[in-house]
């Protein structure tokens, strides 16, 4: 039914799925009409994501990433099995193009990571609105309470970092040279962590474990990786959330529609991870955007309008890395 060439061009597709670090732990194999994901174990974060919970949202949505691109050749996922070690995905095909999954295939390519500031703010309107603040999703666009989640999402993430263990963890997962190897393959590089020109100079010596446990001892760990100011230049902040009863993959799919349904209306985002990892931020959070009380949150997303010009190259290992014989 799907031919190896095929393949291929699938999983060239499904890997542009977002993954937590850009670790891309998923490894793919074809055999007649299965294909199975592995997952390599030796790409996990067991610091920042001891429970596999970020693991398995990246695997919803490649989950998602596989559904549209079968849906785009006149195929579907029939039958699914989870196992420790990946997931069986059996295809069949389908004769009635999913209309909504068409959609959101054209912004499979567009949709990145924005960590810069934004340059311009935008107003939004009634569909814009419709999508954005929906069923599994709380939006806010009042610049002051933008501003005070900005301000906590510095708390949260500094919470994290100036623990030595994860802050290694996390220096593992940044490319800092430009000449190295792996600079546009994974992890996250100086080109997309949104850096202007005196960040990307210094950063090559503020983050790495020696300096940055100096720069803690001194009282100035938090300010050097405080993001507040980048934050605050969103339009909005989109909450993503989910029924309490929803796995962690159903959470990923919900999580990867959204952003693509925010690519398509021309906005961009990025995740704030901590303030929902965070159990003070996350009951704040919580508060602030009025989520359900039947409903868990899966992640807060940046907003604002997409700059074309601006755009990180997206990184993504070789396809020959990711395929398996
Ligand atoms: C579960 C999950 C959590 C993430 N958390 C963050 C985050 O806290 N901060 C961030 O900048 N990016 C976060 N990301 C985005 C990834 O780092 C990003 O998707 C990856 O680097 C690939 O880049 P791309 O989205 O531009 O293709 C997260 C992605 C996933 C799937």
């Amino acid at each position: 039914m799907i031919n190896q060439y095929e393949f291929k061009s699938i999983i060239q597709r499904v890997s542009l799925s977002p993954t937590a670090h850009n670790t891309q732990p998923f490894r793919w194999g074809l055999n007649n009409n299965i294909i199975k994901m592995t997952i390599d174990s030796k790409r996990k974060l067991p610091i920042a994501d001891p429970s596999d919970h970020d693991l398995w949202i990246s695997a919803g949505c490649i989950g998602l990433g596989l559904k549209i691109e079968l849906n785009d050749r006149g195929l579907k996922v029939s039958d699914i099995k989870i196992e420790e070690d990946g997931i069986t995905y059996v295809v069949s095909e389908e004769s009635e193009l999913n209309h909504e999954m068409r959609d959101l295939s054209a912004s499979v390519e567009k949709r990145y990571c924005h960590r810069d500031i934004y340059k311009k703010k935008t107003s939004f309107d009634k569909n814009d609105l419709s999508v954005l603040d929906s069923k599994n999703s709380s939006f806010i666009k009042d610049s002051k309470v933008i501003k005070k989640i900005a301000k906590a999402h510095d708390k949260s993430t500094y919470f994290f970092l100036k623990k030595e263990e994860y802050f290694k963890e996390l220096c593992m997962w940044l490319r800092l040279r430009q000449k190295s190897e792996n600079y546009h393959w994974d992890g996250i590089n100086l080109c997309s962590m949104g850096f202007n020109f005196l960040e990307k100079f210094f950063a090559k010596y503020v983050m790495s474990p020696k300096v940055f446990s100096f720069l803690k001892m001194i009282s100035l760990g938090e300010v050097i990786t405080a993001e507040a100011s980048k934050v605050a230049t969103s339009s909005g902040l989109m909450a993503i959330h989910i029924d309490t009863e929803a796995s962690n993959l159903e959470a990923g799919e919900v999580f990867y529609k959204k952003w693509l349904e925010m690519t398509a209306l021309g906005y961009t985002g990025s995740p704030l991870s901590t303030l929902i990892d965070h159990p003070k931020y996350n009951k704040k959070c919580r508060e602030w955007f009025n989520i359900p009380s039947n409903h868990k949150l899966i992640n807060i997303l940046k907003v604002g309008p997409t700059d074309l010009l601006n755009q990180p190259k997206r990184c993504r290992l070789p396809i020959e890395k990711i395929i398996e014989d």
